[in-house]
């Protein structure tokens, strides 16, 4: 893909995540002040924002990035057809917000029918992904050597393909109509956890290590995958789960943790290479770590598992590492005009972002001391205000970019090689 196309797929991850920043703004002062009457469906528009946030944001943002990258390291073209799966997947990412508002995973009457549209669209996305996979398999065949971000991307797919599994063991539960609540929590945690932690956190230190001049020879890739594999189930409920589950759980997660800091120390070894949203972002990550290590003190996981502070993992995990870094990376392929703007965008992001996540450990943790949660939503709801203010800018601002560099600019998109791709 050239630079002008990725920038267009890269732009509508952007407004997807402005779309999903302001829903989430939504219902974080619908819990301090009420919902509007359009928005009573807490649950579904929950879903609506992290299936947007899922597959609209990231994943988009992520294969675009791939695509962009990929030619420098394999030195071949993408396959024929590259763009017409990023257009499915970019349409099929975004129909998902609507059809997920309306009812969630739940069935909508549509005249005389009763559709589970957000199963549906969720299936069409995961069928985009694999269009996505077997192109990959086909541009990185047979290749003599396979470089770290390649490795990590090979990985990374394989745990896309294993989550997906989970979203067809949901869709299976919808149209069979079975009750199984363990069934349930097993493919929902097998699809959303393993969807964020295997495939998002792989794919982009992917991105990050394409983007380094001189990328260490060796980095663990397979043993992060394998280790990684196990760690949704800490994501189900500690009713579900057995002890012995849980133990090889969260000892591979203890093992991942460790991986992910050897990937964490060596990046910031090269942060000149990969600009400033490489310092928060790498905050969120030691904060993975920190939590992998603090759930192996007995009682902390069974504690902990869900409400406030599973919000608090997500977010941290989901908004403060990965969304801080994929923004970074996509920032350097929106090179030009108003770099005080988008500095100031970025420092109200990190703020908002920090601040939400702050919030996030304060509301889970007041009811533990005796404390009041309601100061703590406060600071939550006006900290994701910031949050969705500064994306909504640095959107803005790769919009003008893109217009005001179009050609010109596109031979600058790569540090590394660039100009093999073009
Ligand atoms: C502007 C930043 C964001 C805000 C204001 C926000 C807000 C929220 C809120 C209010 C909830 C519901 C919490 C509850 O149930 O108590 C939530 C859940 C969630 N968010 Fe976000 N969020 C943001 C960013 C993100 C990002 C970047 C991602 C992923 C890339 C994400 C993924 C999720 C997920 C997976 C859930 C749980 C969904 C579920 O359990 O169904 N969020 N978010």
């Amino acid at each position: 893909m050239s630079g002008i196309q990725t920038r267009r797929f890269l732009l509508i991850a952007l407004a997807a995540l402005v779309i999903a920043a302001w829903t989430g703004v939504l219902m974080r002062f619908g819990m301090v002040y009420g919902f509007p009457f359009w928005a009573q469906n807490f649950g579904a528009i929950r879903h609506a924002h992290s299936h947007l946030m899922y597959f609209g944001w990231v994943t988009l943002g992520l294969m675009a990035l791939i695509w962009h990258r990929l030619p420098a390291l394999t030195g071949r073209p993408l396959p024929r057809g590259v763009r017409w799966q990023m257009a499915a997947t970019a349409l099929m990412a975004l129909l998902s917000f609507p059809a997920f508002w309306a009812n969630g995973y739940g069935l909508t009457q549509i005249g005389p029918a009763r559709l589970p549209l957000g199963a549906m669209v969720a299936a069409w996305n995961g069928l985009t992904w694999f269009v996505f996979i077997g192109f990959y398999a086909r541009a990185t065949r047979g290749l003599p050597v396979r470089p770290v971000p390649v490795q990590l991307w090979d990985w990374a797919l394989f745990l896309l393909l294993l989550a997906s599994g989970g979203a067809l063991g949901l869709m299976a539960l919808v149209f069979t109509r079975t009750e199984n609540p363990f069934l349930q929590q097993f493919f929902l945690h097998q699809f959303l956890d393993l969807f964020a932690v295997g495939w998002f956190s792989l794919a982009l230190l992917g991105v990050l290590w394409s983007m380094v001049e001189e990328p260490p020879r060796r980095l663990p890739t397979f043993s992060l995958a394998l280790l990684v594999t196990p760690t949704f189930l800490l994501g189900m409920s500690p009713g579900a789960l057995s002890p012995l589950l849980f133990w090889v759980a969260a000892l591979a997660n203890a093992g991942a943790a460790l991986l992910l800091a050897v990937h964490g120390v060596q990046l910031w070894r090269r942060r000149a290479d990969l600009g400033p949203m490489l310092a928060p972002a790498l905050a969120g990550l030691a904060g993975v770590v920190l939590v992998a290590g603090a759930l192996l003190w007995p009682g902390v996981w069974e504690e902990n598992a869900g409400g406030q502070m599973r919000v608090f993992y997500l977010h941290n995990l989901l908004l403060l590492w990965v969304s801080t870094a994929l923004l970074g990376a996509i920032e350097v392929a929106f090179p030009g005009v108003g770099r005080r703007t988008l500095r100031w965008a970025n420092a109200v992001w990190v703020i908002g972002v920090v601040a939400m996540v702050v919030a996030l450990v304060g509301l889970a943790l007041a009811p533990r001391v005796g404390m009041s949660q309601l100061p703590w939503l406060h600071g939550a709801a006006w900290a994701s205000l910031f949050v969705a203010v500064a994306a909504t800018a640095i959107w803005g601002l790769a919009l003008v970019r893109h217009r005001v560099g179009a050609e010109k600019l596109s031979s600058q998109v790569l540090p590394v090689g660039a100009k093999a791709v073009h």
